[in-house]
Parts: structure tokens; C-alpha cells; sequence
């Protein structure tokens, strides 16, 4: 070599590691960026970036890493999953890792996957290759080990390699069997799959929270988590959790030779499996696939944010194995975000039924997942402190099925000067009444409410409008053709500006026809179809002018007074003039005792009631309506006696006509209650199948009655 030549060579090789070392510098970069997200999403479940987001960090680090294969080392995420089990919970190995899943973007990404298997496969285009296709379900994954058909080990993913132990919350989950067919089941089964909370009990779980003046949680994936890892499996068992089986770990035999047929077994042995789920023979058949639930998504009623497809065979996948982080045999064709960012471009505050104000951010409209979304909630004004919500901000906006679209947090480093923090008003926005901020008593200590209310009560329009829509409502007065539009318009015009207005309708009508046509109908209709729709109206008024007391009672808007609450207090007291004459403001103290006194009224509630009934204005309001001529029917709501009032009833084993969930509804239906323990206090045991011996020797020796699946039904069929 000559000088020249030698003098090229070492500057060649200098550019050459100077690139190299910059490239592994952003490789480093990229691995720490992706690991601090892997905590934030899998062990603090409150993700500071989008799954899009994510999933292209991942994607330039495995670009780098394909190019530069040389400066992978031990701490690329692509050679791990998740993040480190919690300490809180037992540790637990997983005999078979639990991996991850390769993403696709699109349908060009999910074709190039397949031709890549077809390739490693050496199958030609000729042959046909059968692809299962099912929601991948946002919530974590779970391994549950049965030996000899019994729930031994419930675990989570953890890294992929050890999870957490978490057997007793795992059994709180009502859709896993704990004992599965024997005769059926393979010696050792690792079924897998995802636990997740479904949006209605999500919101429950939500107004739950918000109630006890807790934190919200910010979507069912972040409130599954946080339920599966409780340290108290009571608490995981309020929870409402639920499962779906999509794979498998260890198993000592598998009675199929295709992932079809394998679900369709574990669905046999009592595993909840997702009925999304399909046979495909081509890429196109799965993009229709993807498309009609893309579509339906919202409709699923919980979070899925993707298709899974999976190759049938299990020769092949054999053949195929997997990376560290995935296996080949499956790709996540993912769905658009349902999260994007917007800028508040103002914060409202409405003011509800009982005076809540409730803050609500107009926002720049932005389409998130479909839908275009301009308002989200905020909750209250505490929720605005602690996220330091300011209008002008740029924030993410999340939107879940028919979860109300939320703020979820603020993009700080996109905020312009000037913005100013937002405190709670001092005075109603509607009314001007001044605001409070009420009490509530957790134990002996005293504590703020999170919510602000407006004190001005009727004095309020605000409350008064939603008040009357409450009170024509479909579980209160049920007024048909007086809804929410119509009550808008009654009160503009200054025709109901209290429920009693309602009863004086027809009345004011006759007295002064003209400008009640006006507001009726709107002045697209002619002159007869008006009087034909205010007689409507007059005649559906007239037909609810007698109502039940607990619908009496709730229709009056009493804060915290729900259905449930009315039904025991209106079966205690029997009649609205007992009330009256008994809640009175002499009496305070001997109506609180009475109204605890009964099964499932809180302090709260009996609290609420009294002050309604022994403050002057709504107290009138109450004597008002039946002045206008209604009537307020006795209470006499008819108790059925069954065999069964009043008994207590455990089931043990599995049933074969119906499901538990479906036994205790049966159960609570003839006045039943269904418990969880065997003590003396038992009156009926159900032995279904596989019954745990113990208890139905336990249930002899009390005395306890027990019934065969088919006996007991006969018994409640009698
Ligand atoms: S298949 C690794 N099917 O996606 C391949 N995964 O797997 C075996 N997930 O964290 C899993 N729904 O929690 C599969 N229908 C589905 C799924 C699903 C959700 C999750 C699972 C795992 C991630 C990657």
C-alpha cells in the first residue's frame, strides 16, 4: 500500500468510527428514551407519550439496529418486554417467556411480514396460508396455571421473563374458572391472555372514585392495573375485572394441531374467549376484518387498540419461533390513536341539577379515532390544580368508546407566556350567587369536597332548567313530549319556571293561547298541528298527575337521592304527608336516626332528604305540587314472598344450565341473597359439579339443606 493509499485508508476508517460512535450515542439515547417509557407505561401505568409515539421510537431503534447490527448490546429494548416485576408481589418465572407482539402500521407493513414468513417458510404463492384474527384488547396480559384442572398460579408478564404472583386477585375475576374439567384438561395448561375493565364498569368504577373524593383513573387499561395489583384481592374483587383467553404458555398436552381449534377448546373448558374472532385465508380477507371492527370499535365496550393476526399452524410456527422480543408468528396490525393534541380554547363552567359547577374545555376540534371531539371534561376544579390546566394550553386529549373525552394532561414544554392558572370562581357564573365548597366526614376527620357549588338553589336558572328537565325525566315524572329542548323554551318564554309550572300549563294556555303556540312547535308548523301537539302534551301532563312516592321523592332532584335510596325511604315512611309532618326542622335529630336507621341510607343521603324537607323554600315546592293537583300515591309496594325470602344460598361447583353470574341474579330475584361462606347462618347449598367436598360435609353437619343443580331448580320452579 502506499502512503497515499495508507494516509486514505486511516481517514476512511476515522469517518467511519467517528459516524459509527454517533450512531451508538443515538442508539443509547433511543434505549434510554424507550426504557423510561417502559416504566412509565408498564409499572407506573400513566404513559407520558403516545402508543404511536412509542411504537416509532421502537421502530428507528430496530431501523439502526438492523443497519448496525454491531452496536446491539444488552440494554436494547428489543431484546425485552415490559418492565421489572413490582417488588410488592411474589416473583414468579415464566417456563415459557411471555413476549411481546411485532406492530404494523398498515396493510403494506402487514403484507410485508407475510411475504417475509412465506419466504422463511419456503412457501410459494400458490399455497394458501390460514392467518386467526382477533382484538388486541388494551389491558395486561395474564398466565394462568392449572395442574390437574385446578387454578394454581395467576400471574402477570412482568419483563417477560418473571412476573408477579398474583393468584388471589386473579381468582377474584368471576369469568375464570377455578376448577376446570378434569377429564378434558391437559396434566399442566398455561392459559394466556388479557384482563381488562370493560367502559361501563370503568365509569362506574370512575363516579365511585370521584365520590369518595379520590383521583380518577385515566382509562380502563390504567384502572385494570391498578385494580389487578392490589395488595388486598377484596379490593380487586369490587373491581369488576374481566379476562379473555388468546394463547397459551406450558402445557403437558395440546389436543390441536391449530390456534383455531385450541380457542374453540379452551372456550369448551369455560374460558371467556373473544367472539371477534375468525379463519382467514388471505391478507385481504383480514383488512375486511380489520375494517369492520375498526368500525364497530366504539360499540365493543372496552378498549381494543388493534387487530391481532396470527399465523393457524402450529407446525409452522414451530418452524418460525421468536426473538427475544416477539414471535414471528403474530403481528399487531395497530388502530389509530384515540389520543391526539389540541390547544383549550376556552374553559366553561356549567352549573348542574344541585349546583355543582363543572368545568368543561372547549377545545380546537381534532379528530381523534374518528370522531371529532371539541369538549372534554374536566371534572372539577381540583382536577385543574393538579394538572395545571390553563386555557391556551397544549394538551392530549384522550377519547375511549363512549368514554366522555378527557384532557389527560398538558404538553408544558409547548406553553406560551402569559397563561394564566385557573382558580375556582367565587361566585356562580350564572347566577352570582356565592359559591361553597361543602364538607364531607371520612371518619372522625373533616374533609373539603373537590366539588364547588353554587348556593343560589331556585334562585339559580342554571339549576332550575336542569332541575325541571330532572323532574320531567324518564325515571322521575317521565313526561312524554317534555324534554330537554321543550323545557328550554318553556322557561325562555317564561312558561315553566318551576316543575309546579308544569301542572298550570294547560291552564295558562286557555287563559292566553298565542304565545304558547309560539314556543310549542317551532313556526315551521301550521296553526291546527300546534294545538294538536299542546293537547298532546296537556293530555301526557294529565296522565302522570298521580306518581309512586320513591318516583315522587327522586323526581325532586334531593342531592345524592337515587332510585335505590327513594325505594327504602318511600317504603319507610309510606306516605309524602307522613314525611311532611315527620321531617320537620323541630324533629332534626329523631329523622336522621329513622333514615340510618334504615338498610342502604348513608349519612350523606339522610342528610341531604332532611334538609330538603325542613328548608322553607323546597319544602313549599313539595306542598306546591300537590296543591297543583298531584297526587302522591301510598306507598304499598308489594313484597312477593318466595321460599327462598330472606334465605341465604352458597353454590359450590360448577353449574351446567346457567352461569354463577346467572344463578345469583335468579337467587336475588326471589329475595334470596347468595353468600360467599358456608356458616350456621346457610339455609340452602347448590353442589354443582366437582362441589368442594368439605363444604357439603360442612353443610350436613349444620344442617344445611343441599340441593343437586337439577333439584334446586326444580325447588324454585315449584
Ligand atoms: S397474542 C406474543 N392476542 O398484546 C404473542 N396478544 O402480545 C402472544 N394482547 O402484551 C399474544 N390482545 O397483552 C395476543 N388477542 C391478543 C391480544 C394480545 C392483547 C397483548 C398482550 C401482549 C401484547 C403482545
Amino acid at each position: 500500500m502506499s502512503n497515499k493509499e495508507k494516509i486514505d485508508q486511516h481517514q476512511s476508517d476515522n469517518t467511519k468510527t467517528s459516524k459509527e460512535k454517533k450512531v451508538k450515542d443515538q442508539l443509547e439515547q433511543l434505549y434510554l428514551t424507550v426504557k423510561k417509557h417502559d416504566i412509565s407505561y408498564y409499572k407506573d401505568h400513566n404513559p407520558l407519550i403516545s402508543d404511536a409515539e412509542y411504537d416509532d421510537l421502537r421502530r428507528s431503534i430496530l431501523e439502526i439496529e438492523q443497519k448496525y447490527p454491531s452496536l446491539v448490546n444488552a440494554n436494547s429494548p428489543s431484546l425485552s418486554v415490559g418492565a421489572e416485576p413490582s417488588e410488592k408481589f411474589k416473583k414468579v418465572n415464566h417456563s415459557t417467556p411471555m413476549l411481546s407482539i411485532q406492530n404494523a402500521k398498515n396493510k403494506e407493513e402487514v403484507i410485508s411480514w407475510s411475504d417475509s414468513l412465506r419466504n422463511f417458510l419456503r412457501i410459494d404463492s400458490t399455497e394458501k396460508i390460514d392467518y386467526v384474527a382477533e382484538p388486541k384488547i388494551d389491558g395486561l396480559s395474564a398466565s394462568l396455571i392449572y395442574e390437574d384442572g385446578i387454578l394454581k398460579l395467576g400471574a402477570t408478564r412482568g419483563n417477560g421473563k418473571t412476573g408477579e404472583d398474583i393468584t388471589e386477585n386473579i381468582k377474584t375475576i368471576k369469568s375464570i374458572p377455578h376448577v376446570l374439567d378434569r377429564k378434558k384438561t391437559p396434566k399442566l395448561l398455561e392459559i394466556r391472555g388479557e384482563v381488562y375493565m370493560s367502559h361501563d364498569n370503568f365509569n362506574l368504577l370512575n363516579k365511585i372514585q370521584d365520590k369518595q373524593g379520590k383521583e380518577l383513573f385515566k382509562n380502563p387499561r390504567n384502572a385494570a392495573a391498578g385494580s389487578l395489583k392490589q395488595l388486598d384481592p377484596n379490593e380487586t374483587a369490587k373491581r369488576s375485572l374481566e379476562f379473555f383467553a388468546y394463547a397459551w404458555g406450558s402445557v403437558s398436552f395440546l389436543p390441536y394441531d391449530n390456534h383455531y381449534d385450541l380457542i374453540n377448546f379452551f372456550k369448551e373448558l369455560g374460558f371467556p374467549t373473544n367472539d371477534n374472532f375468525g379463519l382467514f385465508k388471505s391478507i385481504d380477507e383480514l383488512i375486511v376484518f380489520y375494517e369492520d371492527i375498526l368500525e364497530r370499535r366504539a360499540a365493543l365496550g372496552y378498549d381494543i387498540d388493534g387487530i391481532v393476526y396470527k399465523i393457524n399452524r402450529l407446525d409452522w410456527r414451530e418452524r418460525l419461533q421468536s426473538t427475544e422480543h416477539h414471535p414471528r408468528w403474530a403481528i399487531a396490525h395497530k388502530f389509530p390513536a384515540e389520543k391526539a393534541v389540541t390547544k383549550i380554547l376556552d374553559i366553561e363552567i356549567q352549573v348542574g341539577r344541585t349546583g355543582v359547577l363543572t368545568p368543561v374545555a372547549r377545545l380546537l376540534p381534532v379528530n381523534i379515532g374518528g370522531a371529532l371531539v371539541s369538549n372534554a371534561s374536566l371534572h372539577n376544579f381540583e382536577e385543574i390544580k393538579r394538572k395545571d390546566i390553563r386555557v391556551g394550553d397544549t394538551v392530549w386529549v384522550q377519547r375511549a368508546g363512549d368514554v366522555i373525552p378527557q384532557v389527560i394532561g398538558v404538553i408544558k414544554e409547548k406553553r406560551e407566556k402569559n397563561l394564566k392558572p385557573i382558580s375556582p370562581p367565587e361566585i356562580c357564573p350564572v347566577c352570582n350567587s356565592k359559591t361553597i365548597r361543602d364538607k364531607i366526614k371520612t371518619g372522625k376527620k373533616e374533609k373539603e369536597e373537590k366539588y364547588i357549588r353554587c348556593t343560589g338553589a331556585f334562585n339559580c336558572s342554571a339549576q332550575l332548567i336542569e332541575r325541571i328537565k330532572h323532574f320531567s325525566s324518564k325515571s322521575a315524572f317521565d313526561i312524554d313530549g317534555l324534554g330537554e329542548k321543550q323545557i328550554d323554551e318553556y322557561y325562555l318564554e317564561g312558561l315553566i319556571k318551576s316543575p309546579v309550572d308544569i301542572f298550570y300549563l294547560e291552564e295558562k294556555y286557555k287563559n292566553n293561547p298565542p304565545s304558547f303556540w309560539k314556543y310549542t312547535s317551532g313556526p315551521r308548523l301550521k296553526i291546527g298541528t300546534i294545538k294538536e301537539s299542546a293537547l298532546k302534551l296537556f293530555n301526557a301532563i294529565n296522565k302522570k298527575r298521580e306518581i309512586d312516592l320513591d318516583r315522587f321523592l327522586f323526581s325532586l332532584g334531593i342531592r345524592h337521592l337515587g332510585l335505590s335510596s327513594a325505594d327504602l325511604i318511600a317504603n319507610y315512611y309510606k306516605s309524602i304527608n307522613k314525611m311532611l309532618e315527620n321531617i320537620t326542622i323541630d324533629n332534626i335529630e329523631v329523622s336522621k336516626q329513622e333514615l340510618l336507621s334504615l338498610d342502604g341510607v348513608g349519612e350523606k343521603v339522610a342528610l341531604s332528604l332532611i334538609d330538603f324537607f325542613q328548608n322553607n323554600d323546597t319544602r313549599q315546592l313539595i306542598i306546591q305540587l300537590i296543591q297543583s293537583g298531584v297526587t302522591v300515591k301510598q306507598y304499598n309496594k308489594e313484597v312477593k314472598e318466595t321460599k327462598i325470602s330472606n334465605k341465604t344460598v352458597l353454590i359450590t361447583g360448577t353449574l351446567k344450565t346457567m352461569s354463577r353470574a346467572e344463578a345469583k341474579v335468579k337467587i336475588e330475584l326471589l329475595g334470596a341473597k347468595l353468600s360467599s361462606s358456608l356458616s350456621k347462618k346457610t339455609n340452602f347449598l347448590i353442589a354443582g359439579d366437582k362441589p368442594t367436598l368439605s363444604k357439603v360435609d360442612k353443610a350436613n353437619e349444620y344442617g344445611v339443606r343441599v340441593f343437586s343443580e337439577q333439584e334446586w331448580n326444580d325447588f324454585i320452579a315449584e
